[in-house]
């Protein structure tokens, strides 16, 4: 308040009554006014430029983000997700929320938002301590997981069952947790044209199966993620050993004032509070 005035940025109170079109009967507890994310974006960024806030609560960044034509991304772990943040978004981009700072920036709806879940945990620890699939996952959730994971576009061909994916305009992807036999493989090459080639990622198989046919390549679940997970961190932080320096920044060392001699600190101390000297 006394830096930014509430009176340019509005307060709490402010905030509250933009969030109640949204959800009036459960006013978020902690909202932001939009005026003062309005300001942070302002001075922060330029129009298309993208925003994160990894606390979104009740949306205010990702509406004022929506209204001053900033890309965003919002993540939300509560499930105001779906009862603040998705109802707000909507009207923001129908145009029917007219609150906030609609009106500053002349906002009349339009553009859109893309809604995304997380999805559980892939790997789960069985009571033994051994990573297996997590029995959340169904046959299309692993698919489309274990697609993502290398690299192929989650695409299921309607006529052949084990075209589940594309990674180029010949290699596939087919994920199974059914026991892979030489038989099965033998089966799914004969559907095969020249110059395609497959992975199959299966929770087992026979050990023959690994050789047997030169463009068929064969990796066991969850073997093939492991190297991809980090177990027990509880520490992400980033590890910026350089910071980049911007062209026009000044030396900071040209800047620095030096602290007061102690003779001089004392005089300043009116109210006789101990200083850093005593
Ligand atoms: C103080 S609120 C943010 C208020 C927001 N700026 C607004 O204007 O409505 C903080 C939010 O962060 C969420 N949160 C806390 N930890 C989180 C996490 N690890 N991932 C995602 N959201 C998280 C909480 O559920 C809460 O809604």
């Amino acid at each position: 308040m006394t830096i930014w005035k509430y009176s340019e940025v509005g307060h709490n109170q402010d905030a509250k009554k933009e969030v109640k079109p949204f959800n009036n009967d459960d006013v978020f507890e902690t909202p932001k006014p939009e005026r003062l994310i309005e300001r942070v974006l302002t001075l922060g960024s330029n129009p298309g430029d993208l925003v994160l806030d990894s606390f979104l609560g009740s949306g205010t960044t990702a509406a004022v983000a929506q209204k001053m034509g900033r890309r965003y991304i919002g993540i939300e772990l509560g499930n105001h997700a779906y009862t603040h943040c998705y109802p707000r978004l909507k009207m923001v981009t129908d145009g029917t929320d007219q609150g906030g700072i609609s009106k500053a920036q002349n906002w009349k709806g339009g553009s859109g938002f893309k809604f995304y879940e997380l999805a559980p945990s892939l790997l789960k620890e069985d009571q033994f301590g051994n990573l297996v699939i997590n029995k959340e996952y169904n046959a299309d959730m692993l698919a489309a997981a274990m697609a993502k994971q290398e690299g192929y576009t989650y695409q299921p061909d309607t006529a052949l069952y084990w075209k589940q994916g594309q990674s180029s305009e010949h290699d596939y992807i087919y994920t199974t947790t059914q026991f892979l036999t030489v038989e099965s493989l033998d089966a799914i090459s004969e559907t095969m044209q020249e110059g395609e080639s497959l992975l199959i990622c299966c929770t087992a198989f026979q050990k023959e199966c690994t050789t047997h046919h030169p463009n068929i390549t064969v990796k066991k679940i969850p073997q093939m993620l492991l190297g991809r997970c980090e177990f027990n961190k509880d520490n992400y932080n980033l590890n910026i050993i350089d910071m980049p320096k911007m062209d026009d920044e000044e030396d900071p060392d040209e800047d620095y004032l030096p602290e007061p001699a102690p003779q001089e600190a004392e005089e300043n101390n009116k109210n006789n509070q101990p200083t850093l000297f005593d």
